[in-house]
């Protein structure tokens, strides 16, 4: 695999997508091929399991079932969409990953750590990120602007103790792995968020170049 794997994760309402395109425009105008995706979904066939994932329904869905989904959709996406890219050299920049499955069905729904990482492994073999950005923010202020966006999905509607706990997560992994995660202040103005990523483009260059 000779491309980059960089992925972007954070709580709700921290501005992901705002500052996953930029990034991406910023690589773009470096000269660099980017790979955009999201997860849970990247493919046609892993956009039926996010909808099932994201739908409030009638029927309460079981945590096993949540997490098997999210790693179903996740080996589609890893087949069709993500290691074709990185063998063609492409940076892949993926919207949300398997530290979100740490901090959503670990932190949030108690689900063992041990347990996810036997499906990381399963799923990924050796395969994981170069690089996470986690843009983090006060659950407040991530959820206040979730709920300016209208519709709450089946995850905004869980409760601030379930936040709490996956914004706790993102931050712990981010101790524990300095060299892969950088943490971004997402509470700040969009632009100081931009300028910060602005001084992370050169050093992603070097990876992917070196
Ligand atoms: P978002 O991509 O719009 O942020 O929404 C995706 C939602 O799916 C978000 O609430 C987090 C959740 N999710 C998980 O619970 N586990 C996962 O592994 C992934 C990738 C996402």
């Amino acid at each position: 695999m000779s491309g980059l794997f960089l992925t972007l994760e954070g709580p709700e309402g921290a501005g992901k997508s705002t500052n996953r395109d930029y990034l991406a425009r910023q690589l773009e105008a470096a000269g660099l091929t980017v790979c955009l995706t999201r997860e849970p979904g990247g493919t046609p066939l892993a956009e039926r399991i996010r909808e099932l994932l994201l739908n409030p329904s009638a029927e309460p869905m079981a945590v096993d079932t949540e997490l098997l989904l999210v790693f179903a959709a996740r080996a589609q996406h890893l087949a069709s969409v993500i290691k074709p890219a990185l063998a063609r050299g492409e940076i892949v920049l993926c919207d949300r990953f398997t530290d979100a499955t740490y901090a959503y069905q670990g932190a949030g729904r108690g689900l063992s750590q041990e347990r996810i990482a036997t499906l990381e492994q399963f799923v990924q073999g050796t395969l994981r990120p170069d690089i996470t950005l986690i843009f983090d923010l006060p659950i407040e202020i991530g959820l206040a602007r979730a709920a300016a966006r209208g519709r709450l999905d089946r995850f905004e509607q869980e409760g601030h103790a379930f936040f709490e706990a996956v914004r706790q997560c993102y931050l712990a992994r981010a101790r524990a792995d300095t060299a892969r995660y950088c943490v971004i202040d997402a509470a700040r103005p969009l632009s100081d968020v931009q300028q910060h990523i602005d001084t992370l483009v050169p050093s992603l260059l070097e990876r992917l170049r070196g």
